[in-house]
């Protein structure tokens, strides 16, 4: 695959998420960070949470609120105890339309042994 359109930019509102199905049935985010636009896989790299419903934007800091796993969508340095990066695509803006070099489906390997469970989380 190659360059890929997207969207139009004016699509996803600022410090706001999209999910869009792809050529390819390739199912990315588009995060509007105010300053610029990422494209990431739909799922949080923690425990699979679609970011559609958990993402929140704000002050260029996307958040995962199911355990508050967040990235600068700038630098896309982790914050706090975020332990995963976030993969993105690679984007460019042409002409109103955002576009993205899709070479294949970004995703994360879960540890399926992996079974936190929410009460423990919100009580350490
Ligand atoms: S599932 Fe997103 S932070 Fe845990």
């Amino acid at each position: 695959m190659s360059w890929t359109r997207i969207c139009k930019t004016a699509d996803v509102a600022p410090n706001s998420v999209k999910k869009i199905w792809i050529a390819g049935g390739i199912p990315v985010l588009v995060v509007n960070y105010g300053s610029g636009f990422r494209v990431v896989p739909p799922v949080c790299p923690h425990m699979e949470e679609p970011l559609e419903e958990s993402g929140i934007v704000a002050s260029c800091v996307l958040t995962c609120t199911k355990h508050l796993w967040a990235w600068n969508l700038m630098t896309l340095e982790k914050q706090g105890e975020t332990e995963k990066p976030l993969k993105c695509y690679e984007v460019k803006e042409e002409n109103g339309e955002l576009m993205a070099f899709v070479d294949g489906e970004l995703l994360y390997d879960f540890d399926k042994d992996d079974d936190m469970d929410d009460d423990a989380f919100f009580k350490s």
